[in-house]
């Protein structure tokens, strides 16, 4: 345990590029291995998740590494091509990296042991495993159909027609991957689109794959099985705007600040926290400056704004599903009740986020009622009290939001501990520090 301290902060500012897209990075990463020869790839996010899935496509016979100048290098060996691992695959604490390589790993005949750390083997994996078997692998879960487990592929897949049942990128994707190893069309539909990063990434890869909307608003993913995977040579990781909403949440709420996170990928099923915290008076503007991995890509500046409450509609969360903690807090600052709907999926992230935001806020003394799916914040309308201890059950995401509130508390917010912060934003404090925040041990 490392806990870090934040303490008012007379105002921020600064030009800093946001860490590489972690959902973008395990895809290149995965993908990568999955064609014949080598790719390199630039503005990967080296972190503890992404590191995970290139030490488990290595031990499977994709080597992955990164020289001196950060640029990954992956050698592939086709669909098809991994072979068994000698130990036991550990994702650490990556859901992304767990999921997404059972998918892979159903069109290959071998066996693999998939294991994670506390947070991830309490994770539901079900999700995947359930449809995975009935494209022909074999799955033998710990209790609960938890991590560890062992899966078996097989060199013939059978291809899936499937809706998914709770809106995730995670399950949609692993269903993709296996897929690929499968004859005949893998469809599936998934009533709230998720974000489309192994779509489109699939596409740059040379894979046959159509979106449609239906008339509800879903969508119908179609993928053709087998293709010949081609790897584009080299790629280019786009910033995570994930990550960006940390630095430039806190420019909105220090006085007199202004931040601009340059580099960052606009997926628009990534976008709903900046939609969000434009209804609630943020001054947030978006300069285009190219493409990237398939998607959009700009530099964000952020400058102070008093901040009114947002209700944010269930329809929603599948694309700001992991902002909800740095919403909560920026709603903690803000004028008015805000309410957020719709967030069951909150319970199983890194960690129960819906109750963990609500321990955290009270911890600091704002008002928030937690349902079982909803969250009702009374915005202080200026700097809460804070002086809280935060728990953060091994989240990554609830010590980045909670550091940030504790730039404008009037007593400093402590989180118990910072470092999962490195499984998605290592230098965080640092990079933080750079722009005049005070994050430090207490
Ligand atoms: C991710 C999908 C989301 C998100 C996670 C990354 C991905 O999870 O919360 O951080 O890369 O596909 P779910 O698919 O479980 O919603």
């Amino acid at each position: 345990m490392q806990p870090l301290q934040s303490t008012a902060t007379a105002t921020l500012g600064g030009d800093i590029v946001a860490p590489g897209d972690k959902s973008i990075s395990h895809r290149a990463l995965l993908l990568s291995a999955l064609t014949v020869g080598q790719t390199e790839i630039d503005g990967l996010l080296t972190a503890e998740d992404t590191l995970a899935t290139a030490a488990a496509i290595s031990a499977l016979g994709a080597p992955a590494s990164y020289d001196e100048a950060g640029r990954w290098h992956v050698t592939g060996v086709g669909v098809g091509g991994l072979s068994a691992p000698e130990g036991v695959l550990d994702l650490g604490n990556s859901g992304t990296g767990a999921r997404l390589l059972l998918g892979v790993l159903v069109g290959h005949p071998l066996s693999a042991v998939l294991t994670g750390d506390d947070s991830l083997r309490s994770r539901p994996m079900a999700r995947v495993t359930e449809p995975l078997s009935r494209m022909g692998a074999r799955f033998v879960c710990a209790d609960g159909g938890r991590l560890p487990i062992t899966v078996t592929g097989t060199a013939d897949p059978l291809a899936l027609d499937y809706r998914l049942p709770v809106p995730s990128a995670q399950v949609k994707s692993a269903l993709l991957l296996a897929g690929l190893s499968a004859a005949g069309q893998t469809t599936i539909i998934e009533s709230k689109p998720t974000r489309d990063h192994s779509e489109r990434m699939l596409r740059l890869f040379g894979a046959n794959v159509s979106s449609e909307t239906e008339a509800d608003g879903g969508k119908r993913i179609t993928l053709e099985g087998q293709p010949e995977l081609v790897s584009p040579g080299s790629l280019t990781v786009p910033g995570d705007p994930s990550s960006a909403a940390f630095p430039l949440v806190a420019a909105l709420l220090v006085p007199g600040s202004r931040v601009t996170v340059g580099g960052v990928c606009i997926n628009a099923l990534r976008t709903g926290l900046y939609e969000s915290l434009s209804e609630m008076g943020a001054t947030l503007e978006f300069a285009l400056t190219g493409e990237a991995c398939g998607d959009s890509v700009a530099d964000l500046h952020a400058s102070a704004s008093a901040l009114r409450s947002v209700t944010v509609p269930a329809e929603r969360a599948p694309r700001m599903i992991d902002e909800y903690p740095i919403l909560a807090v920026a709603a903690a600052c803000a004028s008015g009740t805000s309410r957020f709907e719709g967030l069951d999926e909150l319970r199983v992230k890194e960690s129960d986020r819906l109750a963990a935001i609500t321990d955290g806020l009270a911890a600091n003394g704002v008002t928030v009622e937690g349902d079982a799916d909803s969250l009702t914040i009374m915005g202080a309308g200026g700097p809460p009290p804070g002086g809280g201890t935060v728990v953060t059950h091994g989240d990554h995401r609830i010590a980045m939001a909670f550091l940030v509130l504790g730039l404008v508390t009037r007593r400093p917010v402590i989180v118990d501990d910072g470092s999962t912060i490195a499984t998605s934003f290592p230098g965080f404090a640092e990079l933080m520090g750079g722009l005049g925040a005070c994050i430090a041990r207490p």
